[in-house]
């Protein structure tokens, strides 16, 4: 078989993992989450999560990715045969998620397009974002394009198109939100924004805080769902894995940190001190945040290079999602790159048409009283990603053991984790997806 081209370097590896991990969960839901519950009790509860929890389970998945060498179908059952249905089940997750995040992330080309024709003032209004994904035909444009341009970076390859991207993109995006945070941190009235959001708030701490912050980092280090199987795939037999792993964690954290520091000071500056106006869960990023811009000098140059930066994190993502979908049909179908990212380019935007449609002209249809983006939204991450996570902890704890990821670790590195590792993997990690799970179900959270 011929050799699977693959990143190059360990920061081209890292960089794009994390380009797939740092997107809309960190710009747009970790802040309005971090603000509902507690400030700095989320932030600290999110942190012991993501060194315990979320590293667990990001080391498993790109460890089997890079032991297997295979998209995320195959991988599970090239391990052992009987799981194979586990690898059809996270090969799923991306094809449910990729055209729904598309029309988000249209959505958020239309307003770099907006802001930087210098027309962001429209964006001020009540009605300007309603109205537009009401809108049947443009919405359908915007999601074309960007669809279109995820399907580019994916032609051209995992070491010319991911790789490079990511190397450009993703520093570059990290320099756009400290700018942005400085800028938002010297708002009059910002610094009590800044307290608020970090400050713990005990009395707010409840298992709803846990619950929250598990589903939230979850989504945030696209887990369980093939993403980082893939990208393991791709990874050098040289490089350290547990090294990576920890700073793609950090990355990722840090961004949707600084993600809260750039948004919440500015907001609360905005309104006068009123925590409520952050609680607006979708629409914060789409109404309230153009209004703040609008309120501050030089607002529409900062809120042009906000929107611009979303769009790469929205669109590192997206790439992340077609590359999975795209290697599990080079798997199964024997497809090449282009012919493969153009099925998909083709089928995806089908797929997320009822998504778009859903705020307009199709709003009357509803699947469980959800619109359809809500919908595949909710069946993706509340019930197949828990699951996914739940069955692979299982798996590696007691069938092919945590001896396999540790064999594949221990080739290019040390363990020093080994020890957490295995408690978190056998006991905590299935415990506390079990939990998001039921939660899920049950609609707690
Ligand atoms: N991790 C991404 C974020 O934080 C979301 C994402 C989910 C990306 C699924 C790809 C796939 O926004």
């Amino acid at each position: 078989m011929k050799e699977k081209s693959g990143f190059t370097s360990r920061l081209g590896f890292i960089l794009a993992a994390a380009g797939s991990a740092v997107g809309l969960g960190n710009l747009w839901r970790f802040p309005y989450l971090a603000a509902k519950y507690g400030g700095g009790i989320f932030l600290l509860v999110y942190i012991i999560l993501a060194v315990t929890f979320g590293f667990t389970l990001m080391l498993t998945e790109v460890s089997i990715g890079r032991k297997t060498r295979k998209s995320c179908v195959d991988a599970y059952s090239k391990l052992d045969k009987r799981f194979s249905f586990l690898g059809y089940i996270a090969s799923i997750v991306p094809m449910i998620i990729f055209p729904y995040y598309c029309v988000i992330g249209g959505w958020v080309t239309k307003f770099v397009a907006l802001f930087a024709s210098g027309k962001g003032l429209e964006a001020a209004s009540d009605e300007y974002f309603p109205s537009f994904i009401s809108n049947t035909s443009s919405p359908l444009i915007y999601l074309a394009i960007f669809i279109s341009i995820t399907a580019i970076i994916i032609m051209l390859g995992v070491e010319n198109g991911i790789e490079k991207v990511s190397k450009v993109l993703m520093p570059l995006l990290a320099v756009m939100t400290v700018g942005i945070a400085i800028y938002s941190l010297t708002l009059p009235g910002a610094l009590d924004g800044l307290v608020y959001y970090i400050k713990p708030n005990f009395s707010d701490f409840s298992i709803k805080t846990v619950v929250a912050a598990m589903g939230q980092l979850f989504y945030s280090m696209s887990l369980a769902m093939g993403i980082m199987i893939t990208y393991g795939s791709y990874m050098n037999q040289k490089d350290d894995l547990e090294r990576s792993v920890r700073q793609i964690e950090i990355f990722d954290t840090v961004i949707a940190f600084m993600a809260g520091v750039m948004i919440i000071p500015a907001v609360f500056a905005f309104s006068g001190g009123d925590p409520d106006k952050l609680q607006q869960g979708p629409t914060l990023m789409f109404v309230i945040l153009p209004k703040v811009f609008d309120s501050m000098p030089g607002g529409q140059f900062v809120a042009a290079v906000f929107f611009v930066l979303v769009f790469l994190a929205a669109l590192t993502s997206a790439v992340s999602l077609m590359e999975t979908i795209l290697s599990v049909l080079q798997d199964k179908l024997k497809i090449g790159r282009i012919a493969g990212s153009l099925l998909i380019l083709v089928l995806a935007f089908l797929i997320a048409v009822p998504s778009s449609l859903g705020f307009g002209v199709w709003s009357h249809i509803q699947i469980l009283g959800r619109d359809f983006l809500d919908f595949f939204d909710f069946i993706s991450n509340n019930i197949l990603m828990p699951i996914v996570g739940f069955v692979t902890c299982i798996f590696v704890g007691f069938v092919v053991k945590p001896k396999t990821i540790e064999d594949e670790i221990l080739k290019s590195g040390k363990f020093k984790s080994k020890k957490l590792y295995n408690i978190m993997i056998k006991f905590v990690a299935p415990v506390f997806l079990l939990i998001i799970l039921i939660s899920s179900v049950v609609g707690y959270v």
